[in-house]
């Protein structure tokens, strides 16, 4: 798939198919992640795929999201902030997050291009994740993914915030850019 195409199809899915995905796919998702740029090039994340339907379950309950343990599988994004956080100090956990969102842009753009869906899920209750999954204190849990095929029939996703509401000029809150003066001969 174009890669324009793929960032302009990805939407947000909360209503799955229950046709179980192959997750060898899911797998290769996971794998564009890697190539995320990272502060001093230290590779800070982890991903944790769960097929489990009883741990699935507890992640839906973590969240109370239901939607979540309608799917057969569900990824679980991690950073181990330590590394970072010894070169950078206080950027360090900036940084650690900041890679995180980019690495998981990769693997949802992957996710698209693959047909499958998924929804980004950050609302949740921390330490019942820990728990689910074994994650020691010191890691943080950043996003949980709960991958499947979508129900309905894929329709046009709504339109996004404009252009021209995100966009400075030279200076915060400039919204013109100052017309370049040609040379007069
Ligand atoms: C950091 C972050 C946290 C989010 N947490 C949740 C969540 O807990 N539950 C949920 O249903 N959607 C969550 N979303 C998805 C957003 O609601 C969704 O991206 C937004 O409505 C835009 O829709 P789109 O993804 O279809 O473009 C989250 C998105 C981000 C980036």
């Amino acid at each position: 798939m174009e890669l324009d195409k793929a960032i302009k199809s990805r939407k947000s899915v909360r209503k799955f198919k229950p046709k179980k995905p192959d997750w060898r796919d899911i797998i290769e998702c996971i794998d564009a992640a890697r190539y995320a740029p990272m502060a001093g090039g230290m590779y800070s994340l982890k991903f944790i795929l769960v097929d489990d339907k009883k741990i699935i379950q507890k992640l839906a309950e973590a969240a109370q999201q239901p939607f979540i343990s309608q799917t057969q599988y569900v990824v679980v994004v991690c950073t181990n902030p330590s590394r970072t956080v010894n070169s950078y100090d206080e950027r360090g956990k900036m940084y650690c997050r900041q890679q995180a969102g980019a690495a998981i842009e990769n693997f949802l753009l992957k996710i698209e291009e693959a047909g499958l869906s998924t929804c980004w899920t950050g609302a949740f209750v921390e330490k019942f994740v820990k728990d689910a999954l074994k994650i020691p204190d010191d890691i943080n849990v950043e996003a949980m993914f709960p991958i499947g095929y979508e129900f309905e029939k894929p329709r046009t996703r709504k339109v996004k915030i404009d252009i021209n509401r995100i966009l400075y000029f030279n200076k915060y809150e400039n919204e013109k850019m100052k017309k370049i003066k040609t040379l007069d001969v």
